[in-house]
């Protein structure tokens, strides 16, 4: 968690809250997220066992509230890829895993939403990966913060002046390959729209004594491999050098100028390249490598040789002054003679050998140390924020990483580690200043009890060291420049003398019995926060003075080189004010440094290292025990658990679990203390496991939380189940209503559609009643327009109808009544189609139907209206014959030929004199009639004789053949009955072609007896036939009434 203060109370709650939400989310994972939500929080074993479990799964993040414990892992993990940028990008601390990103994004968010400068401050030991942590931040902000060509161009300075500042500032130490050898603190500049618009890197305390001494197995500053490794033969030409780093004894003091972990050839690429980046020119580039070139030649004498105790100087001179651009004979003077000022007279005395030794050692670390300062300057210059845009006062925001080294404990601490370990207390100073205070302010603003948390305070420490007059720092400085003969162990007396009773320090003599076997007569002891420290004094006063004898600095000054020219210019002759000695200048350094960051947000990045070997997956655990607790974590896990593990403003904490309580569910409408009250007695929570302060809830422990949220989520899903089906009811409403809508668009379409064509019908219906009624008027003119419809109407209509009704056969004499227009066509269709229907029917008649109809025809004309009983015949056929052959006697047959007789039909023969009815056969053949009984023929007329026949009007079947009776011989006409009368006499009269000589009478008929003697047949019509002798002689006939002619 984030502590500000009491000003930034409010917002370090909501952070708080957060990183408790992270945790919630996350604590089925592997350990816990957050130191924070351990249960036992005070047991250092369970800390560890928690960080153990998650480096084992190559978890190497985790929170202490919002301070990120982070250990190296040393190896490459795949969680720094875009993908993982973006996704902690804008996104809450608790929703994602722990992350380096997360923490970035946050500060971003923070500087971003209220305008507050923020810090990061990364520490941890040496090869914790606290420069690593601080590229990852800048590549964090280089691919997230919005862009455009201008801000490239400031990002990639701001991503290249780190391998720049790499290969000038780091060195491989025994604990880190790339340990940076400087203090560095970087401003990354953001202007109003948050894209990253310049930078300002402030460096610290650089190791300088690096350049003339490594110990065993440690490098000199990589620049010099680097250039050695990967400059081309030119250059090296024009820097004197070879090509070789052993050449070189200022390289090889550590004997290990080669790494197998390090690729000088290729990082001098990188270099390269890097420093076109950041606004190198290449006679820049040269002119900086003749001073890096320096040393090296510097470091190389044939060691001064003894001349009556004097130095001489044997090494290459003439290649350092021409690199220098300084005279030689003036360097060779400078290099072993001191110029001292006493009584304004300057005194000139030649060096001893040490003397010298120590004056070109000097000489090769300020120009080194300078150089760098310089360097880091002009990469000031080209990161500088220098938009003309903005007005004079615009003061973008900024963001500050601090990369500084951590706490170092040697076998033989000296005067670096002294002010390396400094810095660290101040810095935990400042951890505590921020978190721990502000963490009780905020109880106390709270208006909580506050159960005091045992914490250690270092400010005593600080104190020790930097109090005015009465610290270390002021101790020793008083040492170096008090006239007379001060030493290192003059200044130990010193110390002891003077704050030899300060609890927390410590020196040989001071110490009882049993302590001082752990500390050299040389050496004192700081009770550093993190532990015991032991210094060697041998060189502390050297290396605070700093000193470079007037007479280098002085041939340095008139160098032709132009950097080395400024870098010792401004300290120079004229500058008779006594020069701050090195403490002194660190201690301010860091003055500034802590105002610095105390005027911002700072947020914590812990590093740790898991073990001495630079080894993937190795957790060395006592190593790791040491880290945790001189980095305080352990203090910082209790501070934050001391009271209450979480806290939250009531706003906040009502809003996320109003839904579990009725009373606070939807809304509260009171104060939100009292609903977070109401609440938290609904949930039952004891009064001892929770506070409500003025404006927050504290809650003691994560299980109360933990129940808490884990109702949460049930309910969440309660409530997400009445949203979804709210929403749901509503979606499917939304697509009904819009169904609905499309539905009676379509129906009233498609009504209108068929209303449209209702309309349509009914108006050309109309129109057609009209033209029709209008026709019908005038139907009776000829066609003209005013009729044609009804006309035209009237024949298609009768056309139909007769189509529909036309006769079916020839006797179907119906036909349909043509409108008057048309009966002419009408009957001529009618005649048309009798014909066809005719024509067709002819074609169907047989022979021997037509034979029928043409006997039927005969007996018409001869019949038909004149005879009672024909109508009765017509529907009747004639038959071809009414007797057999075989029923006619065969001796009839004998006279006759059967061939020959076409009819014959039984008949009734009545005597022409009694009129005795008496049966015979009638045949007719093609020539004569015969008349025959039994086997006799009793009569053959022949036709040429027969002269007619007469039949009554009446229904009888009575008829006579009239024959010639001029003789005798001749027997007179025959009188005869057929049952099939109409069809005999046909038959007869067709055979003898005597059609013409049919009679009907009316009344009676005559006929001939004999010669000269007629008879006389009475026709009478009565109730039933009856044919008998009449009184009067004549034969009567009465025959019933069949038609009314
Ligand atoms: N997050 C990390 N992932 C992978 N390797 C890392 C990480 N942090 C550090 N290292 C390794 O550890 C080495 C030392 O890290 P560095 O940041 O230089 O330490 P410091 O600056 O604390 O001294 C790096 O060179 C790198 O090999
Ligand atoms: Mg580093």
């Amino acid at each position: 968690m984030k502590f500000r203060g009491a000003r930034a109370g409010a917002q370090g709650g909501e952070r708080a809250r957060l990183a408790m939400e992270g945790a919630l989310t996350a604590r089925d994972r592997v350990g816990v997220q957050d130191f924070v939500l351990l249960e036992s929080f005070t047991s250092e074993a369970s800390f560890i066992e928690n960080l153990r479990k998650r480096f084992r799964e190559s978890l190497i993040y985790t929170y202490i509230g919002s301070v990120l414990v982070s250990v190296n892992p040393y190896r490459e993990l795949e969680i720094y890829s875009r993908q993982h940028m973006e996704r902690y990008r804008g996104i809450n601390f608790y929703e994602v895993s722990p992350h380096i990103y997360a923490v970035s994004d946050n500060s971003y968010r923070s500087m971003r939403s209220e305008g507050k400068d923020q810090c990061i401050l990364i520490s941890g030991e040496s090869g914790a990966g606290k420069t690593e942590a601080s590229k990852k931040i800048l590549q964090y902000y280089a691919v997230t913060c919005p862009s455009s060509t201008r801000v490239e161009s400031v990002r990639d300075r701001l991503l290249q002046s780190n391998p720049v500042l790499e290969a000038f500032g780091n060195a491989k130490t025994l604990r880190n390959d790339n340990s940076s050898r400087f203090g560095k603190y970087m401003d990354v500049q953001f202007d109003f729209r948050g894209a990253p618009v310049g930078g300002h890197i402030l460096n610290y305390l650089l190791e300088k004594s690096r350049v003339v001494h490594q110990n065993h197995g440690e490098r000199n500053f990589h620049i010099f491999y680097q250039v050695l490794e990967g400059g081309d033969n030119e250059l090296l030409q024009r820097l004197g050098l070879e090509r070789n780093a052993q050449s070189y004894q200022y390289l090889v003091k550590g004997h290990c100028a080669k790494v197998s972990s390090i690729n000088d050839k290729n990082e001098w690429k990188t270099v390269h390249r890097a420093l076109s980046v950041i606004d190198f020119s290449s006679s820049d580039i040269e002119e900086l490598l003749s001073v890096v070139a320096n040393p090296l030649h510097l470091g190389n004498p044939a060691v001064p040789g003894p001349e009556d105790g004097n130095a001489t100087v044997t090494h290459d001179v003439p290649c350092v002054s021409q690199l220098l651009g300084v005279p030689g004979p003036t360097l060779k003077e400078a290099l072993i003679h001191r110029k001292i000022i006493a009584k304004g007279e300057e005194l000139i005395s030649p060096l001893n050998v040490e003397q010298a030794a120590y004056a070109r050692d000097a000489l090769a670390k300020a120009i080194y140390g300078r150089t760098f300062s310089w360097l880091v300057n002009k990469i000031n210059e080209s990161l500088h924020h220098k938009d003309s845009t903005y007005s004079e006062n615009y003061r973008p925001n900024i963001i500050g990483l601090l990369d500084i080294y951590g706490f170092e404990v040697f076998q033989n601490n000296s005067f670096e580690q002294f002010c390396i370990n400094y810095c660290n207390e101040k810095l935990q100073q400042l951890f505590i200043e921020l978190t721990l205070k502000s963490e009780q302010e905020e109880y106390e603003s709270e208006g909580i009890a506050w159960e005091p948390v045992l914490y250690f305070n270092n400010k005593i420490i600080c104190d020790l060291v930097e109090e005015k007059h009465k610290g270390v720092i002021s101790i020793l400085d008083e040492e170096c420049l008090r006239p007379g003969d001060a030493t290192d162990l003059t200044f130990l007396e010193k110390l002891e003398e003077t704050v030899g009773s300060h609890p927390h320090f410590m020196t040989h003599k001071l110490a009882d019995q049993k302590t001082r076997k752990t500390l050299g007569r040389e050496e004192f002891r700081l009770l550093h926060y993190a532990g015991e420290v032991n210094y060697n004094v041998t060189g502390f006063l050297d290396k605070n003075n700093d000193l470079l004898f007037r007479n280098l600095k002085e041939a340095m000054c008139e160098s032709g080189n132009r950097i080395v020219r400024q870098c010792f210019e401004p300290a120079g002759r004229e500058d008779k004010r006594r020069r701050e000695t090195a403490a002194t200048q660190f201690k301010n350094s860091l003055a500034k440094l802590m105002e610095i960051l105390m005027s911002k947000d700072p947020s914590y990045i812990r590093c740790i290292k898991p073990n001495d070997a630079k080894q993937a997956g190795r957790f060395d655990e006592v190593l790791i025990r040491h880290q945790v607790k001189y980095l305080g974590l352990m203090e910082n896990l209790r501070v934050r658990r001391a009271g209450f593990a979480y806290r939250r403003r009531f706003e906040i904490f009502l809003q996320r679990y109003k839904t579990l309580c009725p009373q606070t569910w939807p809304n509260w409408k009171g104060q939100p203390g009292e609903g977070v009250a109401t609440l938290v007695q609904h949930l039952g929570y004891k009064p001892e496991d929770y506070k409500l302060g003025r404006t927050k809830i504290f809650i003691r422990f994560p299980k109360t939380l933990f129940a808490t949220e884990d109702a949460f989520q049930l309910r969440k899903n309660t409530i997400a189940t009445t949203i979804q089906a709210e929403w749901r009811g509503y979606h499917q409403r939304q697509k009904y209503q819009k169904l609905r809508s499309s539905a009676i668009t379509i129906q009233s379409w498609w009504r209108g559609e068929m209303g449209r064509q209702v309309a349509t019908r009914r108006k050309n219906a109309a129109e057609k009643i009209r033209r029709f009624i209008k026709g019908f008027i005038h139907r009776q003119r000829p066609r003209c327009p005013d009729n044609e419809y009804f006309v035209d109407y009237v024949r298609c209509a009768f056309l139909m109808k007769l189509k529909r009704n036309l006769p079916k056969n020839v006797l179907d004499k119906s036909w349909p009544v043509p409108p008057p227009a048309l009966s002419e066509a009408s009957e001529l269709l009618r005649e048309l189609h009798m014909r066809n229907m005719v024509q067709i029917y002819c074609r169907r008649i047989s022979a021997e139907w037509k034979q029928q109809l043409e006997q039927k025809v005969v007996a018409s004309t001869l019949f038909k209206d004149k005879k009672d009983n024909y109508p009765q015949s017509v529907p009747k056929l004639f038959v071809n014959s009414r007797i057999m052959t075989n029923e006619i006697n065969s001796k009839v047959l004998q006279i006759i030929e059967s061939d020959s007789i076409k009819y014959a039909v039984a008949v009734t023969k009545y005597d022409r004199n009694g009129y005795r009815a008496r049966p015979r056969q009638l045949l007719i053949t093609p020539s004569s009639a015969f008349l025959v009984e039994e086997a006799k023929v009793k009569q053959t007329i022949d036709y040429t004789n027969l002269r007619g026949i007469s039949v009554s009007s009446l229904s009888d079947g009575l008829f006579v053949l009239h024959v010639p009776c001029e003789d005798n011989r001749q027997k007179g006409d025959l009188v005869l009955r057929s049952d099939h009368v109409i069809e005999t006499l046909t038959k007869l009269a067709i055979a003898s072609d005597k059609v013409d000589s049919v009679n009907i009478n009316q009344g009676s008929i005559k006929f001939t007896i004999k010669q000269g003697k007629e008879g006389i047949i009475d026709c009478t019509w009565g109730s039933e036939l009856i044919i008998s002798k009449a009184k009067n002689g004549h034969l009567s006939v009465v025959a019933p009434r069949l038609n009314s002619r």
